[in-house]
C-alpha cells in the first residue's frame, strides 16, 4: 500500500526506540475493507492505526476525550470483527475538516497487523469473485468506458504494429540497429500526438468520476486493469505504479524524467517511456528545476551585492530527491565570490547519496568554492521539533520541488510557516505545486494511482496564511505551465 508524505519519518524517525508505526487507514487497508471504528457502539470514521493504537476523527467536541479514559473499542472489516477490547484516551489534535484526532492507546490485546491485512486480502478475494468486474463497469460513466476503450485499443495496436516490425529489423538482413532506430523515431513522430489527445480527452472524461468516491474507486480499478499492464514494460511506468519504495515520485521517478531519454527493452517500451516523460508533468519537473536554478541565481546575485565581507549564501532544499538544481546551478556558474552552502534534505538516503554524489561531482569538475550538507530527515521531525535540525545559519533561499502537491492545507501552511523562520531577513522561499484544473491529471491519477494536490494560484497563496503581515507573497507559473509557485520574501 502507498504511503503518503506525511508518514515518511527519515533516519531520526527510525533511530533509537521502537515505536510499533502508525499508518493511515487508506493507505494501509484496500479500498474495499471498509474499516468500522465502535468506540461504546458508537461508530467513528477510523484515521490510522498501529499495532497498539488507534486513533479516529471525532466531531463532537474534545469534552467527550478526556485523556486517560477508558473506551470500549471494536474494529470491523468487512462487517466482521478483528479487534475487541479495551483503549485509554491517549491524545487529543486538531484533525481534518475542522475535527479533532483523537488517539488511542489499547490497554489490552494488540492489533494483528499482518493478519488485519490477510483478512483484508481474503475479503477482497470474496468480493472480486461474487461481484466480478461488473460491479466496478456498472458504476462507470460512458466517457470514462469510451476514453479508456480508446486508450487500451491504442496501445495495444500500437505494441502488436511496433513488436511485429521490431522483430522484422531484428531478423538478419532486417537493418538491426539503424532501422530499429529509425522505427522509434517515426513511432515517436506519428502517435506523440494522438497520444497526447487520448490522455486529455481521458482527462476530460474522468472529471466527472471526481464528485463521488465510488465512482472514483470503480474507474481507477478499471483503468488499472485495462490500461496499465498494457504499458508496463516502461521503466517509467513499472516505477511510478509498483512504488518499490512505498511512495509515489521517488528519485529514481525524477531520474528518469531527467534523463528524458528512450529507455527500456523493447520500441513500443521505449516509445511510451519517452512519452510518459514528456508528459506535461513530467517536462515541468525539467522546467521548473531550470525555473528554480534561476531563482537561485538571481538571488545569489542579490547577496553579492550586498558586498558582505566574507560572503557565505546559504541554500536549502526540502525533499531535495536527486537535487538535480544544485548540480546543474554548480555547473552553469562553475565559480562565485565566496562560498555557497548547500543543505539538502530528504527522508531517502538513497536520494541523498545521488544528490551528494552528483554535486560533489561537479564541484570536482569545477573547482567552485560550495559546500554541501545532506540531512536524512522528514519534514514532520521539522515540523514536531525544529531544535532537532541541524541548521545552524538563517538560509539566503529555500526551496521544496514536488513537496507541497502531496500535503494537504492544514499541513502545508505549517511547514510554510517553519520554512520561513528558517530565513534570513531579505532570504526568498519558494515551493512549487503541480497546477489545477488541468487537462492532463488522468495519466498519473487512474493509471499510476499517483494522488497530488493540483493547486490554483488563489490555493497557493493561502498556503501563506499562518505568515506575518511583513512577508511578501506572489505566486508564478513555470515555463512549462504545469506547476506553481509561491514565492515569499522575508521583510
Ligand atoms: C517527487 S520527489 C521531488 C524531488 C526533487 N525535489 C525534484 O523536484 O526533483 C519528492 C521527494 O520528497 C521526499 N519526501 C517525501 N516525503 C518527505 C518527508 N516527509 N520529508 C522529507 N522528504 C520527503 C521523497 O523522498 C522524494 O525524494
Amino acid at each position: 500500500m502507498t504511503k503518503s508524505y506525511e508518514e515518511l519519518m527519515g533516519a531520526l524517525g527510525r533511530a533509537i526506540f521502537f515505536r510499533p508505526e502508525r499508518r493511515r487507514v487508506r493507505d494501509l487497508l484496500s479500498r474495499d475493507a471498509q474499516p468500522q471504528l465502535l468506540v461504546d457502539g458508537k461508530e467513528f470514521p477510523l484515521f490510522d492505526l498501529s499495532m497498539n493504537g488507534v486513533s479516529l476523527i471525532s466531531r463532537d467536541g474534545n469534552h467527550l476525550w478526556p485523556i486517560g479514559t477508558e473506551f470500549d473499542l471494536t474494529l470491523l472489516l468487512y462487517n466482521k470483527e478483528v479487534y475487541k477490547g479495551r483503549a485509554r484516551v491517549a491524545r487529543v489534535e486538531p484533525g481534518p475538516k475542522k475535527g479533532s484526532r483523537i488517539g488511542f492507546g489499547l490497554t489490552n490485546g494488540f492489533l494483528d497487523l499482518p493478519e488485519i491485512l490477510r483478512q483484508d486480502e481474503e475479503g477482497r478475494l470474496e468480493n472480486q469473485l461474487k461481484f466480478g468486474p461488473e460491479y466496478w463497469r456498472a458504476r462507470i460513466p460512458k466517457g470514462f468506458q469510451e476514453a479508456t476503450s480508446r486508450a487500451v485499443h491504442f496501445l495495444h495496436f500500437y505494441r502488436q504494429t511496433l513488436d511485429r516490425h521490431e522483430a522484422r529489423y531484428k531478423a538478419p538482413g532486417g537493418g538491426g540497429t539503424d532501422a530499429i532506430a529509425a522505427l522509434e523515431q517515426r513511432a515517436l513522430d506519428a502517435l506523440r500526438e494522438p497520444w497526447r489527445e487520448i490522455e486529455r480527452v481521458a482527462s476530460r472524461a474522468a472529471l466527472e468520476c471526481l464528485n463521488d468516491r465510488e465512482v472514483l474507486v470503480a474507474a481507477k480499478e478499471y483503468t488499472e486493469t485495462l490500461v496499465t499492464p498494457v504499458v508496463l514494460d516502461c521503466p517509467l511506468v513499472h516505477r511510478a505504479y509498483t512504488k518499490p519504495l512505498g511512495y509515489s515520485g521517488d528519485y529514481q521517478v525524477m531520474l528518469y524524467y531527467y534523463n528524458n531519454a528512450l529507455e527500456g527493452d523493447s520500441v513500443f517500451a521505449r516509445v511510451f517511456h519517452k512519452f510518459a516523460v514528456e508528459h506535461p508533468l513530467s517536462a515541468g519537473v525539467r522546467t521548473r528545476k531550470d525555473f528554480v536554478i534561476e531563482l537561485i541565481e538571481r538571488e545569489h546575485r542579490r547577496y553579492l551585492a550586498l558586498q558582505e565581507s566574507d560572503p557565505v549564501f546559504r541554500v536549502a532544499s526540502l525533499g531535495c530527491g536527486p537535487a538535480r538544481e544544485v548540480s546543474d546551478f554548480i555547473e552553469r556558474q562553475k565559480g562565485w565570490p565566496g562560498q555557497v552552502v548547500f543543505t539538502l534534505i530528504d527522508q531517502e538516503d538513497e536520494a541523498l547519496s545521488i544528490a551528494y554524489h552528483q554535486s560533489q561531482r561537479q564541484i570536482q569538475v569545477t573547482g567552485a568554492n560550495a559546500a554541501i550538507q545532506c540531512l536524512n530527515l522528514s519534514f514532520i521531525q521539522v515540523l514536531r521539533d525544529p531544535s532537532l535540525v541541524p541548521i545552524e545559519h538563517p538560509q539566503h533561499f529555500i526551496f521544496a520541488t514536488g513537496l507541497f502537491d502531496y500535503l494537504r492545507e492544514s499541513t502545508a501552511r505549517v511547514l510554510t510557516r517553519a520554512l520561513y523562520e528558517q530565513l534570513a531577513p531579505g532570504g526568498l522561499l519558494t515551493m512549487g505545486n503541480a497546477a489545477g484544473p488541468n487537462e492532463h491529471f488522468w495519466p498519473p491519477e487512474f493509471m499510476l494511482d499517483w494522488t497530488m494536490l493540483y493547486r490554483t494560484r488563489e490555493e497557493m497563496l493561502r498556503l501563506g496564511e499562518l505568515l506575518p503581515d511583513t512577508a511578501e507573497l506572489d505566486v508564478a507559473v513555470e515555463p512549462g505551465k504545469a506547476y506553481y509557485f509561491l514565492i515569499v520574501r522575508k521583510h
